[in-house]
């Protein structure tokens, strides 16, 4: 058990495989990106990339207008996520401070930058108008911890999943990754959405993983013919 990480969301695994390979087809065509690849703290780079910031057209100080609004706006204010454009503000109930403004100190832009005044969203984000508030106030948490390890729990099926054995026994992990519940009776016998799981890779599989992201690796899908 080298290194590990946890992951924000519980879709790591197949969000990685989906990159790398996206990355791995597209490899021949482009060049590895220059800039190192940030991301938050403890979340790897390499797997969530965050595109560089690309430049939009300059404000020339003119009012933009759009269809059945009345409202005028520079292009800045339309593009201010500390303060979401409300082009249309006899349609919806008054935004709540935090979706109008955000929290810019603590880096939460405004919610209505993104999913709109009227909480309808884009389809990169998500229609968040009508959401029960206790659905809203979700916090993710750490949910699956991704090992690296040359053994996982031997393991039986249960509720279509797999779970470690009761005596704790081990067996070679080889080529495969093992997700299992980290506390089988509450994650399928009780139910419990805040018990998490663990997720046993090979050794080496994170550095793997991101050279083949970052450089494509010495294969690509095109090179194997599939
Ligand atoms: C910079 C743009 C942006 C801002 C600002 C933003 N969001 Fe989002 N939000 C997104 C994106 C993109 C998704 C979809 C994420 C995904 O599906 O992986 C999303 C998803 C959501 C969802 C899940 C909706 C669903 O149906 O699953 C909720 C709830 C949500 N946001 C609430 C908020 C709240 C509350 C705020 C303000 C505190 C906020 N968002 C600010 C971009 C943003």
């Amino acid at each position: 058990m080298n290194r590990s990480f946890f992951s924000a969301t519980c879709h790591l695994l197949p969000a990685t495989l989906l990159i790398v390979v996206a990355s791995a087809i597209s490899s021949r065509a482009q060049n590895p990106p220059a800039a190192p690849i940030t991301n938050a703290p403890g979340i790897p780079g390499w797997a969530y990339p965050v595109a560089p910031a690309v430049p939009g057209p300059k404000d020339d100080g003119s009012i933009l207008h759009v269809p059945n609004s009345t409202v005028g706006m520079t292009l800045t204010q339309a593009r201010n996520a500390s303060d979401a454009p409300d082009w249309h503000p006899d349609e919806h109930p008054a935004m709540p401070d935090i979706v109008r403004h955000g929290r810019i100190a603590d880096g939460v832009r405004a919610c209505g930058y993104c999913h709109y005044p009227n909480g309808l969203g884009r389809p990169e984000n998500a229609s968040i108008a009508g959401l029960p508030i206790d659905f809203s106030a979700l916090k993710l948490k750490p949910w699956i911890k991704v090992v690296e390890s040359k053994t996982a729990p031997r393991t039986e099926i249960l509720g279509g999943m797999l779970v470690p054995l009761a005596d704790h026994s081990t067996e070679p992990l080889g080529d495969r990754i093992i997700e299992v519940p980290v506390d089988a009776h509450l994650t399928e016998g009780l139910r419990d959405d805040q018990s998490p799981f663990v997720a046993y890779v090979p050794v080496g599989s994170i550095v793997k993983g991101e050279a083949l992201v970052m450089t494509g690796g010495q294969v690509s899908v095109m090179d194997t013919g599939v």
